[in-house]
């Protein structure tokens, strides 16, 4: 039976996933979006140029592959739109779920209104509206993006969601549409996506059932999952394996293996619980050289050091049959590298996440480091420390890292065998 791979993130987001369904895309025939919105930043490194995809499936760079936008995702059209224009002849090669729900303007600015009211409670958002679309989802007053096929009709909604909710959006100050304006822009909307809007549950089902290869791509992370990771401070949607079936209207056995990407260290953008932060200048190393600068919001990441007990929590929610560990290469030059094996709560060491990681402290174990391995393209080549590294991370995760990255290139990518 055909079934669908899947790439998903196990830390906080930003673990390298657009540079694996990059790889994995030049033989895959399909890639689909699941969820998220233009929170997500993947990048993509091929002969030195460089691509930020926020949206569109990382799958496009191979003129070979479909690509899919899931119902699970929410849809600004203003930015989806300023992305396509990096490409060229996407019809027939895009297509985006009538059932997606969209992003509008208000949502982004409301996202921003929230965050400010909540002072130093603030999630740390990428303010682009994220929550507030799927609030509207879930509390059925969100619009699809089918609906953007009658633009005088989506507006003259749009005007009455904002009468209903006059007073909350007077103390947020935020304005009301006109309905003209509204519908002029609509209707641009309308005009540079309506070629590209589809039923995609009958497309992914009809791929599998002529057995293409399906590529499923994750945006975020485990640890900003709706109910796994570390609420509230979270984002909205269902960023595990899980989420990739509601999220596309594929069934539980439509899915195979299962890759699950991570970083050789661990990063988080915006606040909430960090146990393995590093607020010491090693932690300042680990930014300068991982780059480590968000790719959608800009602002620095915070960084630490690999954590070994929420990636087994990570492991065991995805199901996954293999971890990608990536940017090795930001490890070299480090005397000792430090691994979180298990968390200090109460004065008692445990080995599982607790209902709140705020509590948690780090109990390290350390490894010593090398020299180089940056570029390196064979398990064989690499130093004989790192080597011992990965070793242990498998046995402390009890999964096969059956992929290695060296630099954010595209072929600097170690695949193992067996
Ligand atoms: P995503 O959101 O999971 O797709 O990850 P991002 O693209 O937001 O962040 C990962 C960053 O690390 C990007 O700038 C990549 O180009 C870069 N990157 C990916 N793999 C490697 C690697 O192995 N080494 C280094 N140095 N950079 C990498
Ligand atoms: P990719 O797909 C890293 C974080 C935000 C914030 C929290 C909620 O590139 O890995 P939101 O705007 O979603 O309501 O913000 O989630 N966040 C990410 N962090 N990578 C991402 O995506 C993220 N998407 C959201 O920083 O802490
Ligand atoms: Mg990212």
């Amino acid at each position: 039976m055909n079934r669908a791979e899947l790439i998903v993130g196990l830390q906080w987001g930003d673990e390298g996933k657009g540079k694996i369904v990059d790889h994995m895309a030049q033989t895959n025939d399909f890639v689909c979006r699941f969820a998220g919105g233009h929170n997500a930043g993947h990048t993509i490194v091929v002969s030195g140029r460089s691509y930020a995809l926020h949206l569109i499936p990382s799958g496009v760079l191979n003129p070979n592959a479909k690509n899919i936008v899931g119902n699970g995702v929410v849809l600004s059209p203003a930015d989806f739109i300023k992305e396509m224009a990096q490409f060229e002849n996407l019809e027939g090669r895009l297509f985006i779920s009538d059932k997606a729900h969209l992003l509008l303007p208000y949502h982004a600015q409301i996202d921003q209104a929230k965050e400010k009211l909540k002072g130093d409670k603030a999630i740390g958002t990428t303010g682009k509206g994220i929550g507030p679309a799927y609030s509207d989802k879930i509390a059925r007053v969100g619009h699809r993006v089918g609906e953007l096929l009658d633009p005088a009709k989506l507006a003259g909604k749009v005007v009455a969601y904002f009468e209903q909710n006059a007073q909350v959006f007077e103390v947020l100050g935020i304005v009301a549409p006109k309905y003209e304006e509204l519908v002029t822009e609509l209707e641009g909307y309308r005009k540079a996506l309506a070629p590209f809007i589809t039923d995609t549950t009958l497309l992914v089902w009809k791929a599998i059932d002529d057995g293409a290869k399906i590529l499923l791509e994750g945006a975020q992370g485990t640890m900003l999952d709706i109910d796994h990771g570390t609420y509230p401070y979270v984002t909205s949607s269902t960023t595990v394996s899980a989420g990739a079936c509601s999220g596309l209207g594929l069934a539980p056995k439509d899915l195979g293996k299962v890759t699950g990407i991570a970083k050789a260290y661990c990063t988080r953008v915006g606040n909430g619980p960090f146990p393995s932060e590093d607020l010491s200048s090693e932690g300042e190393i680990l930014r300068k050289n991982g780059h480590e600068f968000g790719t959608t919001t800009g602002r620095p990441r915070r960084c630490g050091w690999f954590d070994a007990v929420a990636m087994k929590h990570a492991v065991r929610i995805n199901g996954a049959d293999q971890v990608a560990l990536m940017k090795l290469d930001v490890l070299d030059g480090f005397e000792k590298v430090k691994v979180c094996v298990a968390y200090e709560v109460d004065g008692k060491e445990i080995d599982y996440v607790p209902y709140d990681l705020e509590d948690a402290k780090p109990v390290y174990k350390e490894f010593p480091g090398w020299e180089q391995t940056k570029g390196i393209r064979s398990f064989e080549e690499l130093p004989e420390t790192a080597r011992e590294y990965i070793t242990a991370l498998e046995g402390m995760i009890s999964t096969k890292i059956g992929i290695i990255s060296t630099s954010p290139d595209r072929d600097d990518t170690i695949v193992r065998r067996g």
